[in-house]
């Protein structure tokens, strides 16, 4: 629990928390019985999802996320320690049924330079783990790169700051989209986008607020969504597509989440499909335990290489200089 502790950066709330819930064993005891990964993050979010169907609960004084002038986290933790066991079963529940989806949108101004970099404008885009597909809208959004923008007349801008070499930008078409995930997230759905609300630390408004105005628009986008493990899925849709057209094959944050032995069918997959179309493998992940932001990594081809690196939830990019 206190190697966790690191990924509640940003939330003093959730590394007060971090301590209270490794101080105290009954916590632990409850946390123990969580056995989806992580159970830090699935505990947080079940508890931060309880406390959105009912707001009035004291705890929920603490939390950014639902009080105005929220309370310092100080104090929580008796407040949450009952919180926890009181409604241990539902959260234990929800631990063990739900999954760590969280869909970054601004993780596209990662994605969109990788995109552009393809010899092909026009293609059909498949984004494996695409959880809510909220990056399969990634020619919906606009985006402002300090000095660089595209698109900004779109509903949804995201900005964050360019470091490196300049991509050309230019205009893409999207014929088609596709998104595999072994737990797809129906954008549409109030509980589910709960879910994914939930799974956003308490103080991150911009987050929120990006991640509500991302699902309304995807919710309008015409989206196949294949269920299963995109091992298993990925061929088949892939022979559905109508031949010859060029294809992306897109994922963010999801390799991480298969055994070396799926990652390497999965790439099998990828260069079969060759044989039938041009394909373009992107993918945005920090997959080495020593790596201490997403590496980019391209594949035309001829080999993946490593084309820059980026903040995993898209503060900044860079695109390395060849
Ligand atoms: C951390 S989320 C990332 C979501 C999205 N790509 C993003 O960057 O915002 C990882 C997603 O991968 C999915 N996933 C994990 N293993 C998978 C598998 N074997 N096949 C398909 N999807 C999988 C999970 O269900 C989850 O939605």
């Amino acid at each position: 629990m206190r190697d966790w502790g690191k990924h509640a950066h940003g939330s003093p709330l959730y590394a007060t928390l971090v301590d209270v819930v490794s101080g105290d064993a009954e916590l632990m005891r409850v946390i123990n019985r969580i056995e989806h990964q992580l159970p830090p993050n699935l505990l947080f979010a079940a508890v931060q999802y309880l406390l959105m169907e009912d707001a009035d609960d004291d705890l929920s004084r603490f939390y950014p996320s639902l009080a105005m002038d929220a309370d310092p986290p100080e104090e929580v933790g008796p407040h949450f320690r009952r919180f926890v066991l009181e409604h241990e079963e539902a959260i234990v529940e929800i631990g063990n049924t739900r999954y760590t989806q969280t869909n970054e949108c601004r993780r596209c101004i990662a994605l969109l330079p990788m995109v552009l970099m393809a010899p092909f404008d026009s293609f059909h885009l498949v984004d494996i783990g695409a959880s809510a597909g909220l990056n399969l809208a990634i020619d919906h959004y606009g985006y402002r790169y300090d000095v660089v923008h595209w698109h900004t007349d779109a509903r949804l801008v995201l900005e964050a700051e360019w470091r490196g070499a300049p991509v050309a930008l230019h205009e893409i078409e999207v014929v088609g989209r596709t998104g595999l995930d072994l737990s797809p997230i129906d954008p549409s759905d109030e509980g589910a986008r709960r879910w994914l609300d939930a799974l956003i630390w308490p103080e991150h408004h911009e987050r929120r607020a990006r991640l509500r105005s991302a699902l309304e628009l995807v919710s309008t986008l015409d989206i196949e969504v294949v269920a299963g493990d995109a091992t298993d899925t990925l061929p088949g849709c892939l022979d559905a597509l109508v031949p010859g057209v060029p294809v992306i094959i897109m994922s963010s944050f999801t390799l991480g989440q298969f055994s070396p032995a799926q990652r390497d069918h999965l790439e099998a997959v990828v260069t079969d499909a060759r044989a039938h179309r041009p394909v373009h493998r992107i993918s945005m992940d920090a997959l080495d335990k020593s790596d201490d932001w997403a590496q980019l990594v391209v594949d035309d081809g001829s080999g993946p290489r490593t084309v820059g690196q980026a903040h995993p939830h898209g503060e900044w990019v860079e695109i390395y200089r060849s």
